[in-house]
């Protein structure tokens, strides 16, 4: 099974590159499964046919879903949404802001994206491509399982100690609202969920990003901090698909000169994405939708490249050790030095990149390690530890 995300800033033409990527290699013989976790859904307007919450059939070899996000968000959080709202208001919060509080953002791209996981258990397709929420929400509802998993964790365990420590110090009628079963069986679930979801982005072997984008000088600079950050939380981005490219046959002055504008987006492409395979689609008279323009906009993008295989490798996380020295490396592909902060605290490793940070729970051996050096090379970041010895 082949995950592939399509991701990019709004309007480059996600859902389309999507849908064309599926319609392409189910032509091909792939059994596909094309799923949009964007909560804007617009598959159904690409593919100019009706798409339900479970896999509809389109062509052979070819099914496609758009997850109702609202339907899983009141399934896993209606009980913990009860339970925060009770939190916020023995907090001291009125009605209103405690339930909207109760629904952090981006919860519903977040539940769309754990249904990946169900669709790789049920094997029912060979390549699966999700079409994902724009830049900004994708980013952080893919760094989610992060943050969310940490708060979950962390923050009910926060709740318990507070309620042992505080309660006996405030008397009967302050008592802080604990958790009952369901609601701690809610959080047990949803963060295994999201564990188990995470297992799958976050595996090189299976999953991989796609990132569209427009040959202009704003979406680029937007694009490569994307790359940037999902580096970061340790995906694996193995093209980029410049969209709207204008083909040879387009002539004028007007298109001339629009396309050598077009021809300079391409370069600062092609530099900034080292390592990366580039793949370009060209701009259309006519909007690309239903399957058959689809799968041809998917052909002419892929060219004779097979859109299954891993287009470029890379590793966003490497280890390496030598007796007491070992060596973290990071891939963070285009940061600068002067963007860089990387602390230590605990176990864990923190990686703050242009507003980003990312905890990372070090390996076992490098706990009780100390960091010792920290540089930024080939757009990696390689941190040294030095290994105390375990005999001592
Ligand atoms: N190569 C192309 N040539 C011509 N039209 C295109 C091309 N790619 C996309 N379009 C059209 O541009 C519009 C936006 O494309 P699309 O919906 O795929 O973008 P998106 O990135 O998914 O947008 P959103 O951020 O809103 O989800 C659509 O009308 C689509 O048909
Ligand atoms: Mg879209």
């Amino acid at each position: 099974m082949r995950v592939l995300l399509v991701t990019g800033k709004g309007g480059v033409g996600k859902t389309s590159v999507a849908a064309a990527t599926a319609a392409h290699a189910a032509r091909a013989g792939t059994r596909t499964l094309l799923v949009s976790t964007d909560p804007a859904h617009s598959l159904a307007d690409a593919l100019d046919v009706e798409v339900g919450d479970a896999p509809t059939p389109l062509a052979p070899g070819l099914e496609a879903a758009q997850v109702d996000a609202r339907r899983r968000l009141v399934d896993s959080w209606d009980d913990i949404r009860a339970y925060l709202v009770t939190l916020l208001r023995w907090g001291g919060l009125d009605e209103v802001a405690a339930e909207e509080l109760a629904l952090l953002p981006g919860l519903d791209e977040l539940f769309a994206l754990a249904d990946i996981r169900s669709h790789v258990d049920a094997g029912a397709a060979d390549l699966l491509v999700v079409d994902c929420a724009p830049t900004a929400e994708t980013l952080r509802l893919l760094s989610l399982p992060d943050v969310l998993g940490w708060y979950l964790e962390r923050g009910f365990d926060l709740e318990r100690t507070l309620a042992r420590v505080v309660r006996p110090m405030l008397g009967r009628r302050s008592e802080v609202p604990l958790p009952d079963d369901a609601v701690v069986g809610s959080v047990g679930r949803l963060y295994h969920a999201l564990e188990r979801v995470r297992d799958v982005l976050l595996d090189t072997a299976t999953t991989s990003v796609r990132l569209v984008c427009t040959p202009e000088r704003v979406v680029i600079a937007e694009t490569r901090r994307t790359h940037t950050a999902l580096g970061l939380f340790g995906y694996h981005v193995d093209g980029v698909v410049v969209n709207r490219v204008l083909p040879e046959e387009a002539s004028g002055p007007y298109l001339d000169t629009w396309r050598q504008s077009q021809a300079r987006g391409l370069a600062a492409v092609r530099e900034g994405f080292t390592g990366v395979t580039l793949l370009t689609a060209p701009l259309l008279e006519d909007e690309p939708i239903g399957l058959t323009a689809l799968a041809e906009l998917g052909a002419r993008t892929y060219e004779g490249l097979d859109p299954t295989t891993r287009l470029s490798d890379g590793e966003p996380l490497r280890l390496w050790r030598d007796g007491d020295e070992a060596e973290l490396s990071v891939a963070l592909p285009f940061a600068e030095r002067d963007d860089v902060d990387v602390f230590r605290r605990a176990d864990e490793l923190y990686v703050a990149v242009d507003g980003h940070t990312r905890s990372i729970l070090l390996p076992q051996q490098l706990r009780r390690a100390r960091v010792v050096a920290a540089g930024l090379a080939d757009g990696r970041l390689d941190v040294r530890f030095a290994v105390p010895d375990a005999s001592r």
